[in-house]
């Protein structure tokens, strides 16, 4: 399948360099408003290819994505130290609003899968420029607060993050939900685990780990002036469950028509994510708290949709 990485910055080029190594795609094209920049990624990425499967990685412009199945949006600007990805908002709005006009000239058929921050609010932007189904618009959401969640608990209970069942659900940002109450090691509820192995996940344990993964990104920002790599190796897990048409269980954001009540809002739940895009969605207990945090975290989001739609 060929992919299309509208904003070849940090983001877009650990991408396509993921994809590359992990053989996600056939090929890729990087295109950036500096044609220079995307040039000179795919030039090195490119030259990572014979240390993996074949692939084409070459940069272009909007008329090169004609034919691709899968476009991914990493344009506009991203966070300085400090500053929340809310913040964004009116800046990446612009910047949508232009890119999505041009991508619909050459790829009105694609599978749109966005990454710029705000991820919820940018998806949300997306569809309603665009006018796509929703299911063919997704965002990373909170595939990577999903990720950081299963690194943290596997860290601390001594199992692989793979074998860690635990999702992050809601805004991609500070309002994030981590779901503990469905959470399992294997098939065993991890509070159960941990008594099983002498450890114990005390409430003070649990807000410690949920507060690292809801400020990963600032921790990471503030050593190093922004994320990329777990943010690439998600995108390209998501292509290529699209790609494989996989059905795979993933948290990624769309428009949802109904979350705790409020209604059309851009956040991430547990999705089966194959050909067509988003397959469907899965609905997870979660207890008085979780309910409660979720629904504040859509109407958080609900409330930002208006710098969109005016
Ligand atoms: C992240 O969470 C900044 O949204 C980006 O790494």
């Amino acid at each position: 399948m060929k992919i299309g990485i509208v904003g070849s910055g940090m983001v877009g080029s650990a991408a396509a360099y993921a994809m590359a190594l992990r053989g996600s795609a056939s090929e890729i094209v990087l295109v950036d408003r500096n044609a220079d920049l995307a040039s000179a990624h795919a030039q090195d990425i490119s030259h990572a290819v014979p240390f993996a499967d074949p692939m084409v990685v070459r940069a272009g412009d909007y008329a090169d994505l004609a034919g691709a199945g899968i476009v991914v949006i990493s344009a506009g600007v991203n966070q300085q130290p400090g500053e929340t990805r809310l913040a964004l908002l009116g800046r990446n709005a612009a910047v949508f609003r232009e890119v999505v006009g041009a991508l619909m000239k050459v790829v009105p058929d694609a599978i749109y899968l966005v990454a710029s921050n705000p991820v919820d609010l940018m998806t949300y932007a997306v569809q309603r420029f665009s006018g796509l189904p929703t299911e063919r618009v997704i965002g990373s959401g909170t595939i990577l607060d999903t990720a950081r969640f299963r690194v943290l608990l596997g860290d601390y209970l001594g199992i692989a993050p793979s074998s860690v069942h635990a999702y992050v659900l809601g805004e991609h940002g500070d309002s994030e939900v981590a779901v503990w109450s469905s959470a399992m090691a294997g098939n065993v509820p991890i509070a159960e685990f941990a008594t099983q192995t002498g450890q114990h996940l005390t409430d003070e344990k649990r807000s410690e780990i949920t507060d690292a993964v809801r400020n990963a990104a600032y921790t990471i920002i503030s050593g190093k002036g922004s994320t990329y790599y777990g943010i690439g190796a998600g995108l390209a897990r998501i292509v290529e469950a699209i790609a494989g048409d996989e059905r795979a269980v993933l948290s990624v954001s769309t428009v949802t028509e109904e979350v705790e009540g409020v209604n059309a809002v851009p956040l991430s739940l547990p999705r089966i994510v194959g050909a067509k895009g988003i397959m469907a969605e899965l609905r997870p207990d979660l207890d008085e708290g979780e309910r409660a945090a979720l629904r504040k975290s859509a109407e958080t989001i609900a409330g930002l949709k208006g710098a969109i739609d005016s």
